[in-house]
């Protein structure tokens, strides 16, 4: 949530600030600023909006600086606005911040000093920076002095013109990778931002307070204990920060998903010795057979890739039971696990605030944690016991859609390993194993053959106010699926339901203003889908049915999709259901890659 980015070095500073923006842009994009330093002046510049103004901006005002911050914004403390961007300035200091500072309201009332003109809890914090950074002072110490005082999460970075040769950078909470160069020292918090400039890259520990100069970084702690740094290599290519000839970064990554499936899927699936093997759970088969119960830990598309997840995983292993909860709400629960419970930690950016502190709390208690989890080296990664990692590519359109479809499989081919160590399911484990095997070229299929039949119908009912989704088993969570997706890039009011609970309220809204995606597959649900779907045309509604059958469906357009699978076809069904939200918005004329009010990465409460 929110992008920093920084660099000090020989060269200006400018194009790599204005850059490194545009690629964090994912993760805020309501405000941003840069400013760049020397010895005698700053260029503070702020822009309302996308990056896009600010380099209106920047091209105004070119700086030959060769040591900056910048950031993107997604407000928490104060509305988008010019002066609520960042960087925030007290005196000689500028600050950039990710994160909440809980007691900036305590803070604020001892900096009588400081003419506040932000509602930020950020301004607050360049204050006290400021307030600690007397005459002979290191900026590093006035630094770590306010630090000390603050009371939430932040990853921040911070210059003065009292030391154009530093930038001051600390994380609690919230990301920062230091990039290596050669006589350039880069930040940012998402690797992104630093690919083409380097591949050496210091991941900021919490706790961890780092001095960057043109040739070099000193960690410390907040103590101002030296720390010894790591060096890791960064292993992703331009190609896949960049939208490659599609028009939205949504478009790429649904259609991406056959070959980032097949990334999830290698080496860990082998069908000739019908065997599944994920590297990385740190688990002995002794470990994995006396498994009792799987906790499946994510929020939002996670959540319900980890809720699909939990169907499959109840199919496949007989005497194991799951659980499945929003991150969001487990933390604040009081709630008890039973004995040999594993943890599962859902995740696409590895850095979502509420699953991170599920997993510090599940770690707490000693429970077994394991990531499924897509970014390399982000927080949750680190943090948990062993995992995963689903290996679908940077996801940067904020809707996430390849990595619930890789999320899902890993939670499947983990089932597959546990009912083989346990010995269980042997019928369903060989078939899901052909399944998950099929499944790139099924989805493969489902784009190429459908995109064009899927865009004419979203453009015929783009002009819906409202949608409900609705699906039964396997087909819940992918209708819970199909309706975030569709409301948070739409901006359609969508919610999803379990088909069979329709009747028990939500069927009063159908009326002319609402449009129903029913989603159903050809097994032995298929005439209760049907019941479903029956009562809701008897009441005037206006229904795409999405199925894999050829039998009789009445409803107003259907979408035959045409697959060998079964197991596995609601995530075939999911991937038409995609490509559904993505040509509505396209009719609608509306930002698809960047919808309003949010941002990529969730770091904050
Ligand atoms: O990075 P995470 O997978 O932890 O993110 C979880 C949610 O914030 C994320 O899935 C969000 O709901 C997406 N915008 C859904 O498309």
């Amino acid at each position: 949530m929110c992008g920093i980015v920084g660099c000090i070095g020989k060269k200006e500073a400018q194009p790599y600030l204005i850059s490194g923006l545009h690629r964090l842009e994912y993760r805020g994009y309501d405000s941003s600023g840069i400013v760049t330093i020397n010895e005698k002046s700053a260029t503070l510049l702020r822009a309302k909006g996308k990056v896009s103004e600010l380099e209106k901006l920047a091209d105004k005002q070119p700086s030959k600086d060769t040591i900056g911050i910048g950031h993107t914004r997604w407000a928490t403390h104060g509305e988008p606005s010019e002066i609520n961007a960042h960087p925030h300035q007290a005196g000689d200091v500028y600050l950039v911040h990710n994160g909440i500072i809980e007691n900036y309201k305590e803070l604020k009332t001892g900096l009588k000093n400081h003419v506040f003109v932000s509602q930020t809890d950020t301004e607050v914090l360049a204050a006290l920076v400021d307030s600690f950074y007397g005459e002979g002072t290191e900026l590093v110490d006035a630094v770590t002095q306010a630090l000390q005082l603050v009371v939430g999460t932040y990853g921040i970075a911070v210059v003065s013109v009292r030391n154009p040769d530093e930038i001051i950078v600390a994380r609690a909470g919230s990301p920062l990778i230091i990039g290596i160069g050669s006589d350039e020292t880069y930040i940012a918090s998402d690797a992104s931002a630093l690919i083409g400039y380097t591949t050496q890259a210091i991941y900021l520990n919490d706790g961890e307070i780092a001095i960057c100069r043109r040739d070099g970084v000193t960690l410390r702690d907040l103590a101002a204990q030296p720390i010894s740094s790591r060096v890791e290599t960064i292993e992703i290519d331009m190609q896949a920060i960049q939208k490659q000839g599609y028009d939205h970064f949504l478009l790429k990554e649904i259609c991406e998903q056959p070959v980032t499936l097949r990334s999830t899927l290698s080496g860990r699936v082998n069908v000739e010795d019908e065997q599944v093997k994920l590297g990385g759970l740190n688990l002995s088969v002794k470990e994995i057979r006396d498994i009792e119960h799987v906790t499946i830990i994510g929020c939002g598309t996670a959540y319900y890739a980890g809720l699909l997840g939990s169907y499959y995983l109840e199919q496949l292993v007989d005497d194991l039971t799951v659980d499945v909860a929003m991150a969001s709400e487990l933390r604040y629960r009081s709630f008890h696990l039973p004995k040999n419970t594993v943890a599962l930690v859902i995740s696409q950016s590895g850095e979502t605030a509420d699953t991170l502190a599920c997993l510090r709390e599940l770690k707490r208690r000693g429970v077994k944690t394991l990531g499924i989890i897509n970014a390399v080296g982000s927080t949750i990664a680190r943090e948990v016991d062993g995992g995963v990692y689903v290996h679908a590519g940077p996801e940067i359109s904020v809707a996430s859609t390849k990595a619930f479809t890789s999320q899902a499989v890993t939670i499947a081919m983990f089932g597959v390993q546990i009912a083989q160590a346990k010995g269980s399911s042997a019928k369903d484990v060989a078939k899901f194993i052909q399944e998950l095997d099929q499944l790139p070229n099924e989805i493969e299929a489902v784009i190429k053959n459908y995109k064009e039949k899927i865009a004419d119908i979203a453009k015929r009912y783009a002009h819906y106010e409202h949608a409900i989704f609705f699906g039964r088993d396997t087909l819940y969570p992918v209708a819970l699926e199909g309706a975030l997706k569709l409301k948070e890039i739409s901006y359609i009011q969508a919610e999803g339901f379990a088909a069979g609970e329709l009747k028990h309220g939500p069927i009063a809204l159908v009326d002319d203003t609402f449009f129903e995606v029913a989603l159903i597959l050809d097994n032995w649900l298929f005439d209760k889908s049907l019941s479903a779907l029956a009562e809701v045309n008897a009441r005037g509604g206006h229904v795409i049915a999405i199925t894999n059958s050829k039998k009789q469906i009445d409803a107003e357009e259907i979408l035959v999709i045409d697959t060998k699978l079964d197991l596995l076809a609601p995530l075939v069904l999911n991937v038409a259901q995609q490509l559904f939200a993505y040509y509505v918005t396209v009719a609608k004329g509306f930002d698809v890659d960047q919808p309003r009010n949010l941002a990529k990465s969730v770091t904050v409460e």
